[in-house]
């Protein structure tokens, strides 16, 4: 019985030392040690030993079942150890390896710098707000004192829709619409895109963009608009020659540009004007249902490509529309 005792822990052990799953583990397990295993089954022949010999042979069975358990143990160890060295294996990651170029989308510089014109004036405590593009003929001219058929609308070559309405020439048909639907007093700035009937040139495009700002409160002065438009200038562009020049809009009284000294090579340059902006006339208020003997306000609206031609010094517009990635790439965004 010894022997084959012995014989079981020589099979046992190179069996188990080639299993190769853990499933195969516990197969061996149970064959080997099980209630119903081979140790089990040689022990069921002890009832046929002498008193004597029992202790002797209990103690040898002992011993067996140890060593097989020991070498389950560590066999599953091994096998445990070996799957996650292999798992590092398959997992591993090169660390030197160059990383791979995903292209970046960034902001437009238009974008950018319509970003930029809308926050500082947010920053000053205005609410941003918006208007429909396609606009009617009363907001766009009529409440803003544009009298009908009058030729001052031709100051703006005008795109109509076939429906009777027309795209919005400029962004201050909002200036009616949110006055329509709030109390002074109010400061507000609106960023949006706007349509002409112009040639495509240098300096023109029959879709630019314009940033509006309208503020109306009590003794509300021309000092105002004055002071407002040089901290922004300065803000956006920094300290640049600029000047405030007599104007006419309808719809402001009295009006002014603003244009910008753009130095185009030393020694060269021209004044480029901006914005146009003025009082808000009487005849606006009365439009929106305002009483002007008890509110003032001054409006502005700016034309934000030729800001962004100041800004990166940039001199055709058509640069703006054109998406060529070697130019759009050469700005922050
Ligand atoms: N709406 C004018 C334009 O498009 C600009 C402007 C806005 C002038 C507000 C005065 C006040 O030219």
């Amino acid at each position: 019985m010894q022997e084959q005792l012995k014989a079981l822990e020589d099979q046992a052990l190179s069996t188990i030392s080639s299993a190769h799953s853990l499933d195969d583990l516990e197969r061996l397990r149970v064959r080997f040690l099980g209630k119903k295993g081979e140790l089990s089954a040689i022990l069921g022949g002890m009832g046929r030993l002498s008193a004597a010999e029992r202790p002797v042979i209990g103690a040898v069975a002992n011993t067996v079942k140890a060593k097989i358990e020991e070498h389950l143990q560590q066999q599953r160890l091994d096998l445990e150890e070996k799957a996650i060295q292999e798992q590092l294996a398959s997992e591993r990651v090169d660390v030197t390896m160059p990383g791979r170029y995903l292209p970046q989308g960034r902001i437009h510089p238009l974008q950018y710098t319509m970003d930029q014109i809308t926050d500082l004036f947010i920053g000053l405590g205005y609410t941003q707000v918006g208007g429909p593009h396609a606009e009617t003929n009363y907001y766009n001219f009529e409440a803003l004192n544009f009298p009908p058929d009058h030729p001052a609308q031709d100051m703006h070559d005008t795109l109509y829709l076939e429906d009777g309405r027309l795209l919005r020439t400029h962004t201050s048909p909002v200036q009616i619409r949110y006055m329509e639907t709030h109390e002074p007093p109010l400061r507000i700035v609106v960023p949006g895109r706007v349509y002409r009937k112009d040639a495509l040139d240098a300096t023109h495009s029959p879709v630019f963009h314009q940033v509006e700002i309208l503020v109306v409160g009590e003794d509300i002065t021309f000092g105002d608009l004055k002071g407002t438009l040089s901290l922004f200038i300065e803000q956006l562009l920094g300290k640049r020659p600029m000047r405030f020049r007599p104007s006419y809009f309808p719809f402001t009284e009295p009006s002014m540009e603003v244009d910008i000294w753009w130095e185009t090579a030393v020694g060269k340059g021209r004044w480029m004007e901006v914005l146009g902006a003025g009082m808000v006339h009487p005849n606006v208020f009365k439009s929106a249902g305002y009483d002007p003997e008890k509110v003032q306000g001054f409006a502005a609206g700016m034309g934000v490509e030729r800001l962004a031609m100041l800004t990166y010094n940039i001199d055709d517009i058509r640069l703006l529309y054109t998406s060529d990635k070697r130019f759009l790439e050469q700005f922050p965004g």
